[in-house]
């Protein structure tokens, strides 16, 4: 893993996927979302915009083709049958010029200990060999979860940049941590 993004001159990409439930701000039990100065978010599309505003990269979400279900029973039902079945369900994201970028700041909550399985339609559909992968993801406990291990597999070929994961329960509270990981991957001044 490279401590510091190799190269300058960066044209800049940021896919996230986030599901925020539309029930409860601020992680109680299931709860996704953050408040922030009275914007909500899901946690993983705030730390992109933190990510966006700072490097001026590109943004893009990563979105299925059919709507996850917006209550957290039926999503994690069906989120643990994909993930039991290798399912990498399929995108609606279109990427216009994804050759064109070199760093790929990619962004993805835990779910089942693992990525959610359309992280995996999203590497099948967009080819991150030869470029500058740089994670980032939120979680409820378990942390990275294996998953820095589980990219790596899927692109080989890639550079993978020192990444960033925070609890969602401090992801409301994280803007600073993210501008200073930013700084010490090299992507800011
Ligand atoms: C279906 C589902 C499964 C989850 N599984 C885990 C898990 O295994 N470990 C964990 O730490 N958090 C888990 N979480 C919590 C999410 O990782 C956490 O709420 C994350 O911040 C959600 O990001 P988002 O609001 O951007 O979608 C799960 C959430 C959902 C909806």
């Amino acid at each position: 893993m490279e401590e510091v993004v190799p190269g300058t001159n960066h044209k800049i990409l940021i896919a996230y996927f986030s599901e925020p439930l539309p029930d409860g701000v601020d992680a109680v039990t299931s709860a996704s979302r953050v408040l922030v100065n009275g914007d909500l978010y899901g946690s993983v599309q705030y730390v992109a915009t933190v990510i966006g505003e700072a490097t001026g990269g590109d943004m893009v979400r990563i979105q299925t083709a059919q709507p996850y279900p917006d209550k957290f029973d039926d999503l994690a039902e069906q989120a643990n049958g994909e993930r039991q079945n290798d399912i990498h369900p399929a995108l609606a994201t279109q990427i216009n010029n994804f050759d064109d970028y070199d760093v790929v700041f990619v962004g993805y909550p835990i779910w089942w200990y693992q990525m959610p399985m359309a992280m995996y339609s999203f590497f099948d559909k967009f080819d991150c060999n030869g470029k500058t992968i740089i994670p980032f993801s939120t979680h409820g406990g378990s942390g990275w979860s294996g998953t820095l291990e589980d990219i790596r597999e899927l692109v080989p070929n890639a550079t993978l940049a020192k990444g960033y994961s925070i609890s969602r329960n401090n992801t409301a509270t994280s803007r600073d941590g993210i501008l200073n990981w930013l700084q010490e991957i090299g992507l800011t001044e």
